[in-house]
Formats: C-alpha cells, structure tokens, sequence
C-alpha cells in the first residue's frame, strides 16, 4: 500500500476525517441559526456500505487515522456497528471522533467496546446559563455526564476544544474553564474562531485571538511553553499550567496557522472529498460510486483532489473567500 497521500506542496495526508451527519441537536451562536440549516435529504448522505466501502479505499491509500465528525456524529444511527466495521477494515486505521457529548452518557461504553480509542469533546463555557445562551439549548449538564462517561470509558485522553470567545457581559471567563478542565483530568484546547459560520459574519478585526486568550489565562495561571516538538502535526500548542504536569493548548488556525504541516484530508456526509476546511472545489465520490465506478476509479479521484490542495487556507489574503459548506456540513 501507499504511504499516504502526497499533495504538491509536500504534505502527506495520513488524517482522513469523516462528517457523520450534518445534523446537530446543538445551535452553536457561532455555528448555525436558531432554526437549523438545510439539512441534507437521507438519499444523498453516504449509506452505512458506501461509507466503509470509501474509507476502506482511503486506508489503502496509506490513511491510518479517522476522525469521525459531524454536525453531530452521535446522532449517526447505528454508529457503533460503524465504528465495529472500520476498525475489522484490513488495514485498520485508528480511530477518534469529536463530539459535542450529548448522548455519551449511553454511548460511551458501547464506542469504546466498538473501536473507538479516543475522543474530543466540545465545549465553550461551564456556565450553565451562559451554555444555553451560546448553544440556544439547556444542556450543560447532558455534556458533563457525556464527559465523565467517556473517561469512565477508558477514552482517554479526553480532550476538550473551546472556540476562544470573550464575554461581553464579562460574567464568563475562559480560566474558570480552564479550572473546570484541570479539576477533571480533561486536556482543554482553545481554538481560534475561523470564518466557517453559516451565516458569514465573521471578521478578521473582531475575532478574539490565542494572544488575547493568553492574557486572560495568565491573569490566573503561569503558563510556559512547550516544545514545538512536542506537537507533531498536531493543531496545538501546548502551554504547562504553573509548572505541569498538566497543558492547555492553544489552536491559533487564524494567527499561526499549521498548514505547512497538515496532514488532513476530508470525506462530507454527503460523499465528497475536501482537501482542506477552506477547499474550494470538491471532488465527488458518491455519484461514480453510485454508477458502478471500481475502487481504482474511485482512488483517482482522490488522489487528484489531493495534488489541487492549496499552500494554505489564505485567511486575511485579498482574494480569500470563505467556503459556501459551513462548518457544521464540512466536519470540524
Ligand atoms: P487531535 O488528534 O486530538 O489533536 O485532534 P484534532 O485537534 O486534530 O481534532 P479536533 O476535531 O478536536 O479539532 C480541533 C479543532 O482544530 C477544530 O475544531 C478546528 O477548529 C481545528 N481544525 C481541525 N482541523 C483543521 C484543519 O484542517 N485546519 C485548520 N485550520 N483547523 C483545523
Ligand atoms: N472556528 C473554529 N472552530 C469552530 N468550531 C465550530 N465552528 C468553528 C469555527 N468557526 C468548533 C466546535 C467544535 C469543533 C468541531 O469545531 O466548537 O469544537
Ligand atoms: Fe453543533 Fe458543533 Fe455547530 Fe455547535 S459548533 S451547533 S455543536 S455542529
């Protein structure tokens, strides 16, 4: 088999992550509207068969990795027989998912006996009301019990993302978070917001950045950095808290991004191959999956969507222009 797949800028993508649903049970402000999006009709989401059958052809393209994403990748029915399936595929790859937790309280258990090995999970306050202003739902506590299932679970390490975000009220403070996180023994990640809101009203001047975010976090904690090589590929940098052994990590995606050294390539719930979050242009798997094409068909198409990835994600460059798929359809 391949190692992996090569873009022309000499990355290797070896990360295959897969959008489960673009469904979510949640209406992130930053996200999605009150009243949801259009979500995709049944018939043009990839079936259970269809899904094995595209990633098994990504892991022998040399993909070992798969995150499962969404929307809301719990909602996916009948998800642990498909974690069961991709982790008996013949070149098994390992397997993670992110998740807003709602539901892992029953779920948990039967992922982890599935295959699932790790899990990040999101969340952006432990206020309680704040959560429901921020995620227009009530239910906080749904995600606490989620988290404490998934450590129960054997998950580890539980990881939590926050989309970086300061209050206006002044009430919520991401080191109370951060509190929160070290109390459990969960590793918090920030993220720096980008422009992938469904509704477009992201600006480059008003987003709260990972400098910022460090000003605030440093009010209350001492945080030295870790070597870069400590994080790999991976989107983070670490930072010990006063003196460790626990981190928080910063994901700046807008300040810093990590694109020279992405190793990630998408699947949508829908079937099309997404060399970055910011891709312009899709390939589409399912339509010549659907007409009979052979899986060597189908690896054409996604090694040549592969070679059209770009440098990097352009952000604050003139020509950028967001991509029409929001977030929530793209898969975090
Ligand atoms: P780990 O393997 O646990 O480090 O996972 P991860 O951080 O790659 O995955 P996760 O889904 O938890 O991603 C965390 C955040 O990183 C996402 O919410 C995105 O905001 C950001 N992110 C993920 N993939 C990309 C990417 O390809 N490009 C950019 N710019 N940001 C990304
Ligand atoms: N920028 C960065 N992260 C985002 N997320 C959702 N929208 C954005 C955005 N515009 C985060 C979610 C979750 C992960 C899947 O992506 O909060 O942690
Ligand atoms: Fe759902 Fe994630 Fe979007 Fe929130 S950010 S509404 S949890 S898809």
């Amino acid at each position: 088999t391949a190692a992996g797949l090569p873009d022309t800028f000499g990355r290797i993508a070896t990360d295959l992550r897969v959008s489960l649903t673009d469904r979510c049970n949640l209406r992130c402000t930053y996200c999605m509207p009150a009243e949801g999006l259009d979500w995709l009709p049944r018939p043009e989401m990839l079936s259970d068969d269809e899904l094995i059958r595209v990633i098994d052809i990504f892991t022998r393209l040399g993909i070992d990795s798969v995150r499962l994403t969404g929307g809301e990748p719990l909602l996916r029915r009948g998800l642990p027989d498909v974690i069961r399936r991709i982790a008996g595929l013949e070149h098994a790859p390992r397997i993670a998912m992110t998740t807003n937790g709602i539901g892992l309280d029953r779920l948990a258990q039967p992922l982890a006996e599935a295959g699932l090995e790790r899990i990040n999970i999101s969340l952006d306050t432990v206020d309680p009301e704040r959560f429901k202003e921020l995620t227009r739902r009530d239910r906080f506590a749904d995600v606490e019990r989620g988290i404490e299932a998934a450590q129960d679970a054997g998950l580890a390490p539980v990881k939590i993302n926050a989309v970086a975000m300061h209050d206006p009220t002044g009430r919520d403070n991401p080191a109370d978070l951060l509190r929160w996180c070290l109390d459990r023994d969960v590793q918090l990640r920030f993220i720096e917001q980008m422009p992938l809101d469904a509704g477009h009203t992201w600006e480059r001047d008003r987003m709260f950045t990972a400098t910022e975010l460090r000003g605030l976090l440093e009010e209350r904690f001492t945080l030295t950095p870790l070597p870069d090589e400590a994080r790999g590929s991976a989107p983070a940098e670490l930072f010990l808290v006063d003196g460790g052994p626990e981190t928080v990590g910063v994901i700046a995606s807008v300040t810093a991004p990590f694109c020279a050294a992405c190793d990630r390539v998408r699947l949508t719930a829908d079937g099309q191959v997404r060399n970055c979050l910011f891709a312009r242009d899709e390939s589409d798997l399912r339509g010549p999956l659907r007409a009979g094409a052979s899986d060597e068909e189908l690896a054409n198409v996604i090694r040549a969507n592969m070679l059209a990835k770009r440098r990097g994600h352009g952000i604050g460059e003139p020509n950028f222009q967001q991509p029409d798929r929001p977030m929530s359809s793209i898969g975090g």
